[in-house]
């Protein structure tokens, strides 16, 4: 053939391709598109409507699954049938529709703070500082959601993502709901019966995932696995952390350090604030040397007392930064409180960036960082017509802008082989693994602990940190919940308070400071089965098996004018939660003397006496002022430390107490390693049995396995406490 022949040849194939292709675009507008689902793990499907986007949430985090922990999870096939499900592209959008029962209640859809049940909600997914409305901008909005019928479903797209969650009511529904006449019929309802979970993702084409489970747990985590598995904080990441006001100096810093060790009060690492920087807002990324006249020795320093820092950042760059004319081609078209917004898709910007944080910083031992104001609000970050020079699109950027930081960030230590544990404030489903706990700067205490339940479900961690508050009480029904959450924290920024400044109630935050200390064992090893098994450390009742929701209706507002369409709903457990796989914690907030807890079935025992609290049932609780309602599970096993004011460095030994409460056998799996490093990732761990069985006199005998050869071993002597009399 000859040349000419050949092009011409080329042409027509494309050609007849293209309307191929064309023809077959047009049709997705008039049909739902069959889905080709491939199970592409077990009980992983994953299927393709129209042609996906190149950028989209898992290529920003860059995680992988882990295929062998998902292999162990039991069987579990396509929770419905897979023509339920169907996809169509229409003016350059996807449509997505799923099935749903009339009894399936919707948890998800990312970092909630007012409510669990999605059932019936209408969101925007969209990367915010939260609003005070759960209506999709948050600082997590995950597009994955999870059925009480135990699977869940995900959307790997990054764009701000439409969700109709049982609320548009089709003609094609099979059951469709009858009209009634309101005029007449009392059983007439605002909210007619919706079979379907709608989504509208802008882009004409999307990559969906589908985990099946025999309980919404198993769901939750096939997608946590499947997300790389959660994160496995260093040990003293669980410890506790100030963080010290903005303009502190390094004088002031050792001065502060002091004083919790004086005072007996346990401290981990401390947060620097803006004021380390020479700049700040922007910043400038460098120590300021009036503040902090010689970095490396102070952090050296402060490093022999046990105490590591962190420094807060946000990543818009000064024109006075060093690196300021190198960042600049590598920057978008819009600037972020003048500063100038890297661009961290092009290796170049990261190279910069995280050289800089690298030499200045982590290479004189910064254990970490809070990456603030990654995640809105609008008038604060470049706007939706912003350019990026990657050629992404601003609306992917800010949806993804938190991942990115996140994950590029870990290299740094991961380098040094040394784990990190820091603060974001945004981010996004595939950031399961990332180093970080989410914050922010609202401050409604009953709120933050909605969103540490709905954390569990949003493939994230979120601090309810405690800051300032009116009133003693106040401050130590905070400080109760930090303890029992994924990082201990004050930040006092702008505030300067410490654990000892609400006199009235010193004694109090110290003992629940000491308990968390005393606790790590426990703590690190529910972390160890967040990465290893995808369980979230800190999770809703929704997912805890034998729970039942209390169906309550909720007093109604039968006041026609205000309220035409007022009816009543089912109430949602949202003021209690799981911490790891044995403790019930139901916190009370100010004002407060009392409070109703939901126990799921089966017996459960007060965690500070060992008595029997109550079995499957609502018991009314008078905790008094000192004391956070903590219940254990019947076998319960909760491994504890003493109270170090540090935790252990890396491979020292510690004695354990073994907690064993209730009546039934129990089983727990304690784990170890360094406590430090990634040296977990090639396989240096070990999970020790802990078991309590009856023994042939009926008395209870508890056992631990032998420590595995050649892993690490931190475990020292073994003591028994069988708390339940
Ligand atoms: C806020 C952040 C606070 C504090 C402050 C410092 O954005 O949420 O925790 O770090 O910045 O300027």
């Amino acid at each position: 053939m000859s040349r000419k022949g050949l092009l011409y040849s080329i042409l027509t194939h494309v050609k007849q391709h293209a309307v191929l292709l064309l023809l077959l675009l047009l049709s997705f507008g008039t049909n739902a598109q069959q889905i080709n689902w491939q199970e592409i793990e077990p009980g992983i499907w994953k299927g393709m409507v129209g042609i996906p986007e190149a950028y989209d949430l898992l290529k920003a985090s860059g995680v992988k699954p882990n295929h062998d922990a998902l292999a162990k999870l039991p069987a579990s096939p396509f929770p419905f049938s897979k023509n339920e499900i169907d996809g169509k592209i229409t003016d350059g959008k996807t449509l997505l529709r799923f099935p749903l029962d009339k009894t399936e209640q919707l948890y998800g859809f990312g970092l909630n703070f007012q409510t669990v049940h999605q059932r019936g909600k209408i969101l925007q997914l969209h990367v915010d500082h939260y609003g005070e409305k759960d209506n999709g901008r948050t600082h997590s909005p995950t597009p994955f959601y999870v059925s009480s019928r135990g699977y869940g479903v995900f959307i790997n797209s990054a764009r701000y993502i439409n969700v109709y969650a049982g609320t548009g009511v089709r003609k094609d529904s099979k059951e469709a709901p009858v009209s009634k006449d309101r005029n007449t019929d009392k059983s007439w309802s605002a909210h007619p019966y919706s079979d379907a979970v709608e989504i509208l993702v802008p882009a004409a084409g999307v990559e969906i995932y589908v985990f099946a489970g025999t309980a919404p747990m198993d769901a939750v985590r096939r997608f946590n696995l499947f997300n790389g598995g959660g994160v496995l904080p260093p040990r003293w990441g669980l410890g506790f952390t100030q963080r010290v006001r903005s303009l502190y100096t390094s004088e002031e810093v050792e001065k502060e350090a002091a004083s919790f060790e004086a005072k007996g009060f346990p401290l981990d690492f401390i947060g620097l604030e803006p004021g380390w920087q020479s700049r700040s807002y922007p910043g400038t990324f460098e120590w300021d040397k009036t503040r902090y006249p010689q970095p490396a020795a102070f952090v050296k320093r402060m490093f022999d007392k046990g105490i590591r820092l962190n420094l807060w950042i946000n990543p818009y760059v000064s024109k006075q930064a060093s690196f300021y004319e190198a960042m600049k081609p590598y920057t978008g078209s819009h600037t972020v409180w003048v500063g100038e917004v890297p661009d961290f898709l092009k290796p170049e910007a990261r190279k910069i960036f995280f050289d800089q944080l690298q030499k200045d910083q982590v290479a004189i031992g910064i254990s970490g960082y809070k990456i603030d104001e990654v995640d809105g609000y609008d008038s604060w970050l470049w706007p939706d017509v912003a350019t990026f020079p990657s050629g992404i699109s601003a609306e992917q950027m800010r949806q993804t802008y938190g991942l990115l930081i996140q994950r590029y960030s870990v290299e740094m230590f991961h380098e040094k082989n040394q784990r990190t544990f820091g603060l974001v404030r945004a981010s996004n489903a595939g950031g399961v693994s990332m180093p970080y706990v989410i914050y922010n700067d609202y401050y409604k205490h009953e709120d933050f602990i909605t969103a540490l339940i709905n954390s569990g479900t949003a493939g994230v961690l979120w601090t309810p940190e405690v800051r300032a508050s009116k009133t003693a009480e106040e401050w130590l029904r905070r400080f109760q919940t930090v303890i029992f959450s994924p990082m201990a924290m004050i930040n006092a920024w702008a505030s300067g308070t410490q654990p000892w400044s609400y006199p009235e109630v010193t004694e109090q935050v110290k003992e629940l400071s000491l308990l968390r200390m005393q606790m790590m064992p426990y703590w690190y090893s529910e972390f160890a089965k967040y990465h290893f098994e995808g369980t979230p450390p800190f999770h809703g009742m929704a997912l805890e098996a034998g729970f039942t929701q209390q169906i309550k209706k909720e007093t109604i507002n039968n006041n026609l004018e205000e309220n035409p369409y007022a009816e009543a709903t089912v109430k949602e457990i949202k003021d209690q939660y799981m911490a790891g796989e044995n403790l019930l914690v139901a916190p009370l907030f100010t004002g407060q003397t009392s409070r109703k807890v939901v126990l799921p079935k089966g017996k459960w025992y007060d965690f500070y006496t060992g008595e029997l609290a109550g079995e499957g049932q609502v018991i009314t609780v008078t905790p008094g002022l000192s004391k956070i309602p903590v219940f254990v599970k019947d076998g319960g096993i909760i491994p504890m430390m003493n109270p170090m004011l540090h935790a252990p460095k890396r491979g020292e030994k510690v004695d354990i107490e073994i907690r064993y409460y209730g009546t039934k056998t129990g089983k727990y799996m304690l784990y170890d390693d360094d406590g430090e490093t990634f040296d977990y990732e090639k396989g240096e761990y070990s999970f020790r049995e802990i078991k309590v069985l009856k023994d042939s006199k009926g008395l209870f005998a508890g056992t631990v396995s032998d420590p595995v050869k050649g892993k690490p071993n931190t475990i020292g002597n073994i003591s028994w406490k069988f708390m339940t009399k």
